[in-house]
């Protein structure tokens, strides 16, 4: 799909890697709605945004029904670039029930809600983007992980289905997969090192991608340095030679630093 012209609604638009989105979309053109908890934060991206047009959507994605009283208050939405998020990292047994019913409603619901309250509308004007922002946590399993895990790998999945039934229909789904993100972002603010053997990402490569995902037609992007490809491609086709690869002294002390960095984000 074209971008120039396009309303593009972005959640999670105020983070680390959504402000980079949010600059690249309007600069390619296209009017965006923003959206997070954050009103003031996100007045402030959209005076900083190129462009005009673009408004702002305050709201807990977090709340029941949160998606659908979202779409509700939106006119056409031509692309949907679903990127808020939860680390949801810890220990299952660490977490409490509301805890972990946020991470899935956040992380894994509400992109799924908002998809089929705006599916309709593209499906009538017969043209539209869905772009879910997973992750590498999608393809390979870690320590401390479970739950965001289970919504990145739930992510994809949905993402894979979704593209079957649109064929045919001038609307596309597409999931854009990063690894570790340096700079900024949920990972850059836990203050830990990603392994050597992984390596990261840029924002703006994840922007880049985002770019790419609605302008073209390739279902899935991943956004890594290639060795970390290969390690989710191995941890993908053998669970348990990664699980080995990851148990021992130095996986686990990396998923406590990371976890721990990312408390205040539960
Ligand atoms: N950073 C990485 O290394 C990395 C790697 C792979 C994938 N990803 C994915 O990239 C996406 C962006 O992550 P990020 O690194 O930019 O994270 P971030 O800096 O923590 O930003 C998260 C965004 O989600 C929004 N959000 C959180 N809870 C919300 C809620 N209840 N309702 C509405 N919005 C909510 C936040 O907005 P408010 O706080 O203003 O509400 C914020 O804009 C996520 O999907 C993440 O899983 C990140």
């Amino acid at each position: 799909m074209e971008i120039e012209g396009k309303t593009v609604l972005l959640t999670g638009a105020t983070g680390g890697l959504g402000r980079t989105m949010a600059l690249r979309l309007a600069g390619a053109g296209a009017t965006l709605i923003v959206s997070g908890r954050k009103k003031d934060a996100l007045t402030e991206l959209v005076d900083q945004l190129p462009g005009s047009g673009h408004s702002i959507a305050v709201c807990d994605l977090g709340q029941p029904d949160a998606a659908a009283r979202l779409a509700a208050t939106l006119g056409p939405v031509d692309c949907l670039v679903a990127n808020a998020a939860l680390p949801a990292t810890g220990r299952l047994t660490d977490l409490s029930e509301e805890q972990v019913a946020r991470m899935l409603r956040v992380n894994l619901e509400s992109p799924i809600l908002l998809t089929q309250a705006l599916l309709p509308g593209m499906l009538d004007r017969g043209r539209g983007k869905v772009v879910m922002i997973g992750s590498l946590a999608g393809k390979a399993g870690s320590p401390r992980s479970s739950v965001y895990n289970a919504t990145k790998f739930g992510l994809r999945g949905f993402v894979f289905g979704l593209a079957g039934d649109l064929v045919g229909t001038g609307v596309g789904a597409s999931v854009v997969a990063p690894g570790f993100v340096s700079e900024a972002g949920m990972f850059a603010d836990s203050g830990a090192k990603a392994p050597a053997s992984i390596g990261t990402a840029t924002p703006s490569q994840v922007a880049d991608a985002v770019v790419k995902a609605i302008a073209g037609e390739k279902i899935e992007i991943i956004v890594a340095p290639v060795k970390g490809r290969a390690m989710a491609h191995i941890a993908l086709a053998s669970p348990s030679l990664s699980h080995r690869m990851q148990s021992g002294s130095a996986g686990q002390k990396t998923a406590d630093i990371v976890a721990k960095g990312q408390l205040d984000k539960r």
